[in-house]
């Protein structure tokens, strides 16, 4: 069963008391955390998915447990808390719209140098294959001068996107020729899966970046950054100020993809519309010019 899936009924009895305090203070404490902000309606969503925690950590109760928690008796447990209360729900090439104009762009860029790319909630890694697989089409080459960074604040789908191990159904939609030239199909205890090639692992790299955080160990500047469906897990004013932080990191004629439901147009006056949700530079100036940057919340130098 993936977190996806796995809220219970409300009319379930359950193994662990669980009052709408419990539900408030971890609510509260994922906000603080990760910038999340979790809807009334999801107390059983969250009750199911910390009540694997308990059962993980052997706490009898939802009041002990994050008591240790925030006392800091259990620094390690954050990161497992943390990933338990992400969504991840992913596909290969969702939002097909945004990859022809991802492909045009960098064909643009050809002989600009290395084309870079930062896929900021990278979650199972579907997303950055699927820029890796454009990006290698774009340039015709299983090793096209591209760089991208994946990141993510769950270490665990991390771990699953650097292996790159999918089984076949996630990959059912792909155009055969794709699957053919980017995929392995799995063989003996692997059949019924496929592994992205190592060609296309080779173009990412994979760390953990918490977009709340004030110093992201990310350099730019990047020809494109991707940041989808995962705005809408945060407020107005969070978004706003992770959006004047990409503006630095951005490449003058950089663009930046945001998903479907995702509005940055009220939100920030660094970026204005340059389609169906993508973005570019309000102004180009506010870009990075040539030389690396890195994006720290003080000041871009440090
Ligand atoms: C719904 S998935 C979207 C994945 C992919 N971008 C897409 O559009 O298919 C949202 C991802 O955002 C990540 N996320 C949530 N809060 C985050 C934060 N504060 N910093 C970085 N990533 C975060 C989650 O772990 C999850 O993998």
């Amino acid at each position: 069963m993936t977190k996806e899936d796995s809220s219970n009924n409300l009319r379930t009895p359950k193994e662990f008391d669980f009052t709408t305090g419990d539900f408030r203070r971890i609510r509260s404490l994922i906000y603080k955390r990760a910038g999340i902000t979790l809807a009334d309606s999801k107390e059983e969503m969250v009750y199911s998915r910390i009540a694997r925690r308990l059962r993980a950590t052997g706490y009898k109760d939802f009041g002990t447990y994050l008591d240790r928690l925030e006392g800091g008796k259990m620094e390690n447990e954050w990161e497992s808390f943390t990933n338990a209360l992400t969504t991840n729900l992913t596909s290969f090439f969702r939002e097909s719209q945004h990859f022809p104009i991802l492909a045009e762009h960098a064909r643009k860029k050809r002989g600009d140098g290395l084309f870079t790319v930062w896929c900021s909630a990278s979650s199972t890694g579907e997303e950055p294959y699927s820029i890796a697989i454009i990006l290698c089409e774009a340039f015709n080459s299983l090793k096209p001068p591209v760089q991208i960074i994946a990141t993510d604040i769950d270490t665990n789908v991390l771990k699953t996107a650097a292996n790159g191990v999918y089984t076949s159904d996630k990959v059912e939609k792909m155009a055969q020729d794709r699957l053919k030239k980017f995929f392995l199909n799995g063989k003996g205890k692997q059949a019924g899966m496929v592994r992205a090639r190592q060609e296309l692992r080779d173009l990412i790299t994979y760390r953990q970046v918490n977009l709340l955080e004030n110093n992201w160990p990310i350099r730019g500047p990047f020809d494109a950054i991707f940041c989808r469906n995962v705005m809408i897990y945060f407020d107005k004013p969070t978004q706003g100020k992770i959006l004047s932080r990409f503006a630095p990191l951005m490449k003058p004629d950089g663009l930046l993809f945001a998903g479907h439901s995702e509005n940055f147009t009220y939100v920030t006056n660094d970026f204005k519309l340059a389609g169906k949700t993508v973005y570019k530079l309000s102004s180009p100036s506010a870009g990075a010019s040539g030389r690396p940057v890195e994006n720290t919340e003080k000041s871009a130098d440090t």
